[in-house]
């Protein structure tokens, strides 16, 4: 058996080049359906195995029809970014490399770069230079990353230790979340022993921010551990928490304040938005996303918080096979739930370094203005209401002020394949919900979608 097949390799380079290259004018949303899908890869699973290059061959026929475009420019699903080239790339080479990088010992170069990328990121998003950083697969693991570390610090500070003792007969945390909360918000805690109904909404208001007066009355009713979740770009509009208040309240009160800002949080990496997230650097936790507005290929969360130790203790793991550095060293998995795991800061690394601080900001900007420029083209349309102040890269659009025109609408711009967006309920109506997040959206790419959405 041979380690490298270049010949396999090639093959799919060339696959690669023929996907990406048929992105910017094909069909953005998948035409195939299930059965199709599985009449072409539901093979019954030979004895023998079959040829590779024959293998790729069928996944690549598939993946035409059966791919979304979304790392294409014309995407808005969701909040879903694309794949720089570089991180591509550097991709590739993670995944040449193979690294188990759980410890320093596993794979010192991975240890390193995550080093260092932890220092650029907190940089970027002005958050405390002693901060601790752990590659996550998205948002959601970021939030039970940070809200385990939160969970176990006001327990012990109560007197409770979670690594020993458990939850069983553990003083009871109060929960605080916004009525906006994202989902993965109450997935986390849930699996963190927190039940959906032990938690405390607090109301928002119209754009979805947490109302900071009515944090303050329902804090003041509490005593013992406390959890305060607040967030930084809403799913829907894009609006940001008050945080700066919230913070105050959150100290005042001895609470761990927890910020979601999966991808609202990167409004700190621009100049002329990081006035949204003003108070943010007073929380206690982080959780983002690299591969939603940064555009690095999916799976890329963040985990980050003021409080290494806190951090480390929710997630370290001892075993005496398991080598732990004794210096500086970092060993990776002290700051993730995973144990082993792929080396997915590297292609972090990679898009960090080559955009530098302007690439990050313009990026930011860019998405900004062209989520702006939707919102502008669009309303100029008479049939057309952008219901949400346009902060960040989410906008939220209805027709002719009905939920079934506007349903409608949705379904036909799916068909009609020029892009991709999907719909949400906002305050009890029908929105169609466009978020800009791909690196490469460009001004013309926003003028054919609006002219697709006004031909549906
Ligand atoms: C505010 C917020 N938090 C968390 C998430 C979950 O992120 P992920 O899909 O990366 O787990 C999202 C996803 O859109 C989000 O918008």
């Amino acid at each position: 058996m041979k380690i490298l097949d270049e010949s396999l390799l090639d093959f799919a380079h060339r696959h690669a080049v023929d996907f990406l290259s048929a992105l910017p004018e094909r069909h953005v949303g998948s035409r195939a359906s299930r059965e199709e899908l599985l009449a072409a890869l539901g093979v019954p699973l030979s004895d023998e195995g079959e040829v590779p290059g024959a293998v790729l061959d069928s996944l690549a026929g598939q993946a035409e029809r059966g791919a979304v475009a979304m790392a294409g420019p014309r995407y808005f699903g969701f909040v879903i970014g694309g794949a720089m080239p570089v991180t591509v790339a550097a991709d590739w080479m993670t995944s040449a490399w193979d690294q188990n990088c759980g410890i320093f010992v596993t794979s010192p170069i991975v240890s390193v770069a995550e080093e260092v990328a932890s220092g650029w990121i907190l940089d970027l998003l002005g958050l405390p230079t002693t901060g601790s950083v752990g590659f996550v697969t998205g948002c959601q693991m970021a939030n039970f990353t940070c809200l385990a570390a939160a969970r176990n610090a006001v327990l012990r500070s109560a007197g409770w230790n979670v690594e020993e003792s458990g939850l069983v007969g553990a003083p009871r945390v109060n929960i605080v979340v916004s009525a906006e909360a994202h989902v993965t918000i109450h997935t986390s805690l849930r699996m963190l022993g927190f039940g959906t109904q032990s938690m405390i909404e607090v109301a928002t208001d119209e754009q979805g921010r947490m109302l900071a007066d009515e944090l303050a009355r329902v804090v003041e009713n509490l005593s013992g551990p406390t959890i305060i979740c607040a967030q930084a770009g809403n799913v829907n509009t894009g609006a940001v928490d008050p945080l700066r208040r919230m913070a105050e309240i959150a100290r005042e009160r001895e609470a761990w304040l927890h910020v979601d800002g999966a991808f609202g949080l990167w409004a700190a990496a621009s100049a002329d938005r990081k006035h949204l997230v003003d108070g943010a650097e007073r929380a206690d936790s982080w959780a983002t996303d690299a591969h939603k507005w940064l555009n690095v290929p999916f799976d890329s969360g963040l985990a980050i918080t003021r409080h290494p130790s806190a951090h480390r203790a929710a997630m370290s793991v001892k075993a005496e096979y398991i080598e732990h550095t004794a210096g500086a060293e970092r060993d990776p998995f002290e700051y993730t739930p995973e144990f082993s795991r792929r080396a997915r800061g590297i292609p972090l690394y990679a898009a960090l370094r080559t955009l530098g601080r302007r690439g990050v900001e313009e990026m930011i900007d860019r998405g900004c203005a062209r989520a702006r420029q939707f919102a502008e083209l669009l309303s100029r349309d008479p049939r057309v209401k952008v219901l949400n102040d346009v902060v960040l890269n989410q906008v939220l659009v209805r027709f002719d002020d009905s939920d079934a025109a506007t349903r409608e609408v949705i379904t036909r711009v799916q068909r009609d394949g020029t892009c991709w967006l999907g719909g949400t309920t906002w305050h009890g109506i029908v929105a169609m919900r466009i978020s800009v997040s791909h690196w490469a959206t460009s001004e013309e790419d926003v003028e054919r979608s609006v002219a697709a959405i006004l031909r549906t």
